[in-house]
């Protein structure tokens, strides 16, 4: 029998930014970071703050990691839910994941402990790294505390944000563009 791997679906030590997906009382996706030590292990963990994820995790026990290139489906799943026409029918996997990880979940605190229990590459299409994309993600993980701030932060976070715009702008596709809007529109937050 082969032996599972967290490497051969994608993911490396250090943290690995995935859609996860999780059942609870409504399907929930959700950008999480997959805390790996070491890769060619079956073990990762995830910490993870209140949100949906985590009520779902509480109930339902299992996380399923999307690994996915996609600006919108990154910016879309970090402030709502994408609904049923994303995923493969009946299943917790998004139409366009380039693979999956399907983890059983134990919850201590904050902390999820996951073991990788079945995974799948879907697809092996190929992308050069896009500076664009990189900082859409980077702002992302700002723009999601952006609205649970205070005025400072706040300040902090758009100057943060300003500065990514002219990155996406100059090396993003045009969905990295599109994406970046739809976010600053998820935030209320207008640039000049
Ligand atoms: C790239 C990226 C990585 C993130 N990693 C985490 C994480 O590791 N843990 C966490 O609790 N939130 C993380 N977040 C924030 C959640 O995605 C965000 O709070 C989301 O709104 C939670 O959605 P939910 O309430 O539907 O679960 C991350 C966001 C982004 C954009």
């Amino acid at each position: 029998m082969e032996v599972l791997r967290l490497a051969d679906f994608g993911f490396s030590d250090g943290i690995n930014e995935i859609i996860a997906v999780t059942k609870g009382l409504r399907l929930n996706t959700a950008p999480i970071g997959i805390i790996v030590e070491d890769e060619n292990s079956i073990f990762a963990k995830a910490k993870l703050y209140p949100s949906h994820t985590l009520e779902n995790l509480k109930i339902n026990g299992k996380l399923w990691a999307n690994v996915v290139l996609d600006p919108i489906i990154f910016t879309m799943s970090a402030f709502e839910d994408l609904d049923e026409s994303y995923f493969i029918s009946g299943k917790p996997i998004l139409k366009n994941a380039l693979a999956y990880c399907e983890f059983d979940v134990n919850l201590v605190d904050s902390i999820a402990h996951l073991k990788l229990l079945k995974g799948e590459i879907l697809n092996n299409s190929l992308r050069a790294v896009n500076r664009g994309f990189n900082v859409l993600i980077e702002s992302l993980v700002y723009a999601t505390r952006y609205k649970i701030s205070g005025m400072k932060a706040k300040k902090k976070i758009e100057e943060k944000i300003k500065f990514y715009k002219k990155i996406v702008e100059k090396c993003g596709s045009r969905r990295e563009k599109e994406a970046f809007n739809l976010m600053l529109q998820y935030i209320g937050l207008e640039l000049d």
